[in-house]
């Protein structure tokens, strides 16, 4: 059984519009599980990949550009995490496309990054945030 995320106020690192994005994420992640549970078709399936991918690399620049505003001195490091996570993702997508992964194997992948990357790493950015641009909005 597939566990879907439910979206917790804890989950907010304290930046609106990253918090905005990243809850956006955990809806297209239930939203793959719905409908790659019940599968359309193979053309469809991999269009909405396709969406997650590119909301993905959407919100990795979103966040950067935030982060560079602030000065955050752990910058190339976590775009080095984003570039791993796309990569990782793109792989999975082709796997999954040449039947070598299944479901699951996405959908466990993005609970992963959601709960590891998301919660915990950018989780960090916001404390420095908080810290340190009390008044940048
Ligand atoms: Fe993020
Ligand atoms: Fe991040």
């Amino acid at each position: 059984m597939l566990e879907k995320i439910d979206w917790k106020q804890d989950y907010k690192i304290g930046i609106e519009e990253i918090d905005f994005q990243h809850q956006y994420f955990t809806l297209l992640i239930n939203k793959l599980i719905d409908d790659l549970v019940e599968p359309k078709d193979d053309y469809y399936n991999c269009r909405l990949l396709e969406e997650l991918s590119q909301y993905a690399s959407f919100h990795f620049i979103s966040e950067e550009n935030r982060m560079i505003r602030c000065n955050y001195p752990f910058i190339e490091d976590h775009k080095d995490l984003h570039r791993n996570l796309i990569s990782q993702l793109n792989d999975q997508i082709n796997y999954f496309k040449m039947a070598k992964s299944t479901i699951e194997d996405i959908i466990s992948f993005l609970t992963e990054w959601f709960l590891h990357h998301t919660v915990e790493k950018d989780h960090e950015f916001g404390e420095y945030f908080k810290e340190t641009n009390k008044n940048v909005k």
